[in-house]
């Protein structure tokens, strides 16, 4: 019966199969209990040494299956880690990284610029009331003024910001001088889009408020920047112009020298010009009526607000605004910046 069972044991291939020869032999049924049972008809001196050759045979067939079972236990393992294999060796999924797009890198530039000057950086709502974004910067209701800023109306009676000035007010309002911000974001017109124009676009806005600013403050701001731009021989070039919210006003033009061509030329970058007494009125009205002081009967401005796209274009020869936010990858990517 031993070898019997110990042959059986040495070829049971699964767990399953040793607990059922364990069944056969060892079970209540079984036949090393049959045996047992069958030593009752025997003399005492016979059912002592059959009683020793049966526990032996016993504790052999318990200590065949404990040994196989661990065997068989040890291959499952070894199948599993063989089946379950990794490869470390193979190449990882590469997630695509995003990145800066091209006009937050330029805005970005443009910010930091500012910021080795002393100004801070200030953003505010595009979703705007038609106070900060026409009236407090003296642009009445039905005044021609207003048709040079195509506007999309929202339903409530707002409207998407034409520009980024009206975070002049919203920060007069709050702040009392002297201060130098810029404001950079997004500003949204109401028109037909060509290569120059689009429905959105960024602008930079700056604004320095204080006691004795004058117009050259303004140029050596926009000189700086125009020589963090474009190198050391940039120059700043002021013409007369006209918006409602300055006095004088001038639109700026930077002497910059495209490095693919290598040829120079006057790049008309955006306007400026000294705060409009009918501004720091609207921002005092309005400090008033929210019970603070007025602060800005003493103090003269600058301002300045420019176009970032437009910055892009020249540097990249980007031939079309539009090319910007029509979600093209094969665009977008040849501006990395993470
Ligand atoms: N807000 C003007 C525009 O959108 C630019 C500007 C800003 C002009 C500040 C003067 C002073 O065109």
């Amino acid at each position: 019966m031993l070898e019997e069972a110990l042959a059986e044991i040495r070829a049971a291939a699964s767990l399953e199969a040793l607990q059922e020869i364990k069944v056969r032999f060892l079970g209540k049924k079984g036949r090393l209990t049959q045996a047992f049972k069958a030593m009752k008809g025997l003399g005492p001196e016979e059912r002592k040494a059959r009683g020793q050759e049966l526990n032996r045979i016993k504790q052999a067939i318990e200590q065949a299956l404990a040994e196989r079972e661990a065997e068989i236990k040890a291959a499952e393992l070894e199948a599993r880690l063989e089946r379950e294999r990794e490869d470390v060796s193979l190449p990882g999924l590469a997630l695509a990284p995003g990145g800066y797009h091209v006009a937050t890198q330029i805005l970005d530039e443009l910010v930091n610029v500012f910021r080795r000057m002393g100004y801070q950086a200030v953003t505010g709502p595009e979703a705007e009331d038609e106070f900060h974004n026409f009236d407090a910067l003296n642009i009445p209701p039905h005044h021609p003024a207003r048709d040079m800023w195509d506007t999309f109306w929202l339903e409530d009676g707002h409207l998407l910001r034409t520009h980024t000035s009206p975070m002049q007010v919203r920060y007069m309002e709050a702040h009392t001088p002297p201060f130098q911000i810029v404001v950079p974001g997004k500003v949204y017109r109401h028109e037909a889009t060509d290569a120059t124009h689009e429905a959105m676009f960024h602008q930079l806005e700056g604004l320095a408020v204080g006691e004795g600013i004058t117009l050259a403050h303004l140029k050596g701001a926009l000189l700086t920047m125009a020589r963090a731009l474009y190198g050391e021989e940039a120059r700043v070039r002021l013409q007369p112009s006209f918006f409602p919210f300055v006095e004088p006003g001038v639109e700026f033009l930077v002497w910059w020298t495209n490095p693919r061509t290598g040829e120079g030329s006057w790049l008309e970058l955006g306007g400026a010009g000294m705060v409009h007494p009918a501004v720091f009125k609207a921002a005092d009205d309005a400090r008033e009526k929210a019970g603070r002081p007025r602060v800005y009967e003493n103090v003269t401005g600058f301002a300045f607000g420019l176009g970032v796209e437009r910055i892009a274009m020249l540097r990249y020869g980007i031939p079309d605004i539009r090319y910007f936010y029509s979600n093209r990858l094969a665009f977008l990517r040849q501006f990395p910046r993470p």
